[in-house]
């Protein structure tokens, strides 16, 4: 940030979305790796399957908080794409965290009240939050009501492909949360970032 002044950046609906998704998402990801390696897994199989279901109408309720609050909110703002610098703007990005931040380089977007995001950061949580998190919502709900799938995707049953597909967004997920969770370390302390969605002040 290129000054010390406060930003009240996360408010309470945000920050109650926010919770919940990231407490949701977390035993989705455990929950689901043990419905892949059921024998090897520490949760026996219905429990891992009641969870798993629970906690996905937890982050569904939850992506119903952050759809709506960004729509009657000024949050939307920040989820903003300008044409101007698309991909340029991104890249130099890139280039801070793989160069630049190891050399002293000043961050090219330092955060202000109008810039929450940096561009590369607003890309990802676009991705995530607006095709990533609602096509996992939707496979998941097929999965919990297999009748509403189509029997077969060419000679494949449609079943199988959802679960291929609903699989690999919460491989996406996984990653996206790895990175996610390195990259709120980088501020002005490692922790800075994870007490302002905490306390709301950035
Ligand atoms: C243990 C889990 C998590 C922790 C500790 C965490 C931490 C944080 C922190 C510190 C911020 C504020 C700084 C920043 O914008 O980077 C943040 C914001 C955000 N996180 Fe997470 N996060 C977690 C899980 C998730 C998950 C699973 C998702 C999405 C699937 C997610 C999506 C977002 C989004 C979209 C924002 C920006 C919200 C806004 O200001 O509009 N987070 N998170």
């Amino acid at each position: 940030m290129a000054t010390s002044k406060k930003i009240y950046f996360y408010p309470v609906w945000l920050r109650i979305w926010h919770g919940l998704n990231a407490l949701g998402i977390v035993i989705l990801i455990v929950t689901g790796i043990s419905l892949q390696n059921i024998e090897s897994s520490f949760i026996g199989f219905n429990s891992a399957i009641n969870l798993h279901n629970i906690s996905g109408v937890v982050v569904t309720l939850g992506y119903l908080i952050f759809f709506v609050g960004n729509i009657i909110t000024n949050n939307s703002k920040y989820y903003i794409v300008k044409p101007k610098g698309f991909i340029k703007r991104p890249l130099k990005q890139i280039y801070y965290y793989m160069w630049g931040m190891f050399h002293n380089m000043k961050a090219p977007y330092p955060l202000s009240e109008k810039r929450k995001f940096n561009p590369l950061q607003k890309y990802f949580y676009i991705i995530v939050m607006y095709l990533v998190v609602p096509m996992v919502i939707i496979t998941g709900f097929a999965l919990l009501f297999p009748e509403i799938i189509i029997e077969n995707v060419y000679n494949l049953s449609g079943v199988f492909v959802t679960a291929i597909f609903h699989s690999a967004l919460g491989f996406f997920i996984s990653i996206f949360l790895i990175i996610h969770l390195y990259v709120a370390t980088i501020g002005k302390s490692p922790i800075d970032n994870f007490k302002s969605i905490f306390n709301g002040w950035h």
